[in-house]
């Protein structure tokens, strides 16, 4: 597959569709091309899975459920939008990914973290995104801004306590393949937050033209 693909991480509030915008830019102003999209989600089928996941209901959603719903949406999206775009060689922008999976349900929930990783082997094959990007945020101000979007969806009716795992699982796998992530400050006023997020993906290109040189694949400058 020559497409790549990038995700995009971070607790509610963190100013994720401002910044996925700001990729976009950046791609489109160097001619890549890209489709953009969201887990869960990100085909009718897709999104009517996450309406399942994110509409509160009185029936408590177990855990397991609550997984297996995740990987069934996403499996959906991998088959029929993430891998033909990356077979047409665009790249695919995603607003969360299976980083989400480890955070919300590993980290969140408590759920072990080997059947996480069993179910992303099974859906994904050898598939992993290319470059993720987390934002950072202290969860009392992303759970701030989160609630004044109006009505809190299933997750964001969860304690602080349940994001700030979040939020810590997302740095752990960070700093433990630090080649892939790119941790972003997302407090800081938001030319800075752009200005990180352009010379990451800088150097992510920079990283991909080498490694296209290497094996022949296109490839795109930033
Ligand atoms: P958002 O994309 O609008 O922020 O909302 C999606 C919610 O779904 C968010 O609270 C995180 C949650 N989620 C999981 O719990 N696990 C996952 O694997 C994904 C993709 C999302």
């Amino acid at each position: 597959m020559s497409g790549r693909l990038i995700t995009v991480e971070g607790i509610e509030g963190v100013g994720k569709t401002t910044n996925i915008n700001w990729i976009c830019e950046c791609l489109a102003e160097q001619g890549i091309p890209f489709i953009q999209s969201r887990e869960p989600g990100g085909t009718a089928l897709a999104e009517e899975i996450r309406q399942l996941l994110l509409t509160p209901r009185d029936e408590k959603m177990s855990d397991l459920t609550e997984l297996l719903l995740v990987f069934a949406a996403r499996a959906q999206h991998l088959h029929q939008l993430i891998e033909p775009a990356l077979l047409r060689g665009e790249w695919v922008v995603c607003d969360r990914f299976t980083d989400a999976t480890y955070a919300y349900q590993g980290g969140g929930r408590g759920l072990d973290m080997s059947l996480i990783a069993a179910l992303e082997d099974l859906v994904q094959d050898k598939l992993r995104p290319d470059l993720t990007l987390i934002l950072d945020i202290e969860p009392a101000v992303g759970l701030a801004r989160a609630h004044q979007r109006g009505a809190p969806d299933r997750f964001e009716q969860e304690a602080i306590s349940f994001f700030t795992r979040v939020r810590q699982t997302y740095l752990e796998r960070a700093q433990a393949a630090p080649d892939r992530y790119l941790i972003v400050d997302a407090g800081k006023p938001l030319v800075d937050v752009q200005a990180q997020i352009r010379a990451g993906l800088h150097q992510f290109c920079q990283r991909s033209v080498s490694r296209a040189q290497a094996t022949a694949e296109p490839h795109h400058g930033l």
